[in-house]
């Protein structure tokens, strides 16, 4: 078991990560939430049946009455009837500021109750015990909730810092292999901005982390204390967090158009693939170096390229909300664990996008 202390201005907390890591739960909440006597889990179709009363019978334990929201997995829930199907529960439960919201599943979920907790009663505690490879090295940490809109993912939402993150890697094993590898997305992404002893680790473990219960434990922890240092110098996302969206300004667009059924960590990688082949054109990247990190998005079973057209690119990339003033913000990786960040015209991205 590994505990990673979260520094986000606002509010520190640990997350604590490894196999078993639930059977802390009970314990972690009567030192932290001393005054709370109710706890809502939020959870969903596919997790549930899975772990739901594992958290119950901790939370029980810890003196808690509980109640449960479940919703119908998958990212086409995440909407504000979710969320006010959550409050009204927690109403009429006569949940007070000192009770307590769990999120126990992927980032839809996590997501999801941390906006709920953020919004109910002006803010009440919750604490995420992340299920998916994603969840537990992204979604669940940072304190960004939210939910999606029809105009787009994510632009409803509250800066909101769980009190506990409890990331249990055991859970893992129930994670479909193609989930698992689209949060590998993100583990890589981690890599290539600002970890090259994470990238010499993966590379080494040749494609295989799934089943040595203490590297997954190691690398997940690796993950959450890169985005703990980088969230920690910019906790509301103004300055250096956005190097967290390497790969992400092109994903997106690829993302959004395929009407979102492709899955993000596989729009991530190509994004980071085009992005690598641009920085190589410009002679800023290594072809080396290039080559060293799609070698290992491939060892891990993500592409590294898309026939998206650099004028969809640009055009997609001006409607996303990442834009300021005029100006894309563009994530370079110009040497392995180094990040910049890049503003760029519509017109210099093009320029830098095209072959
Ligand atoms: N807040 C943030 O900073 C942040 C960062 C990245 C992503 N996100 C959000 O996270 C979401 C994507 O997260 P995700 O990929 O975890 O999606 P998800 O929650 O939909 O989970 C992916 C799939 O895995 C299943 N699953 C999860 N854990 C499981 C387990 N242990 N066993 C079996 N099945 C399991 C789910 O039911 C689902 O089908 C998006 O909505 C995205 O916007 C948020
Ligand atoms: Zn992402």
């Amino acid at each position: 078991m590994r505990t990673v202390r979260f520094p986000a201005g606002s509010r520190e907390y640990d997350v604590i990560i490894g196999n078993g890591a639930v059977s802390v739960l009970s314990g972690e909440i009567k030192k932290l939430c001393p005054g709370a006597v109710k706890a809502l889990i939020v959870s969903e179709t596919n997790v549930a049946p899975l772990y739901l009363e594992k958290v119950r019978d901790e939370l029980t334990k810890a003196g808690l009455e509980t109640a449960d929201y479940v919703f119908e997995a998958g990212e086409r829930s995440k909407g504000i009837e979710a969320v006010a199907a959550m409050w009204n529960k927690m109403a009429e439960a006569g949940f007070t500021r000192t009770d307590i919201v769990i999120g126990l599943g992927g980032g839809v979920t996590t997501d999801m109750a941390g906006f709920a907790a953020a919004t109910f009663l002006r803010g009440i505690n919750v604490i995420q015990v992340p299920t998916s490879l994603l969840a537990m090295v992204d979604a669940s940490i940072g304190g960004k909730t939210g939910i999606d809109i029809p105009m787009g993912k994510n632009q409803v939402g509250a800066f909101w810092q769980p009190s506990l993150v409890v990331e249990d890697t055991s859970f893992l094993k129930t994670l479909p292999d193609e989930v698992f590898t689209e949060g590998m997305g993100e583990v890589t992404k981690h890599a290539f901005i600002m970890d090259p002893v994470l990238l010499e680790k993966l590379e080494k473990a040749n494609g295989n982390i799934r089943d040595d219960e203490d590297l997954l434990e190691e690398i997940v922890a690796m993950n959450v204390a890169d985005k703990a240092s980088v969230v920690k110098e910019d906790e509301n996302d103004n300055g250096r967090r956005q190097i967290l969206n390497f790969g992400h300004t092109v994903g997106h667009v690829i993302e959004r158009d395929s009407g979102f059924t492709k899955p993000h960590g596989i729009c991530v990688a190509k994004g980071m693939g085009l992005i690598m082949d641009a920085c190589v054109r410009a002679g800023t990247l290594s072809p080396d170096d290039a080559k060293r990190m799609k070698d290992l998005l491939m060892l891990y079973g993500l592409p590294v390229s898309d026939d998206i057209t650099p004028e969809a690119i640009v055009k997609g990339a001006m409607n996303d909300k990442k834009k300021r003033g005029g100006l894309i913000s563009v994530i370079l990786v110009n040497e392995i664990g180094k990040a910049e960040i890049k503003k760029m015209t519509p017109e210099e991205f093009m320029g830098f996008l095209s072959k």
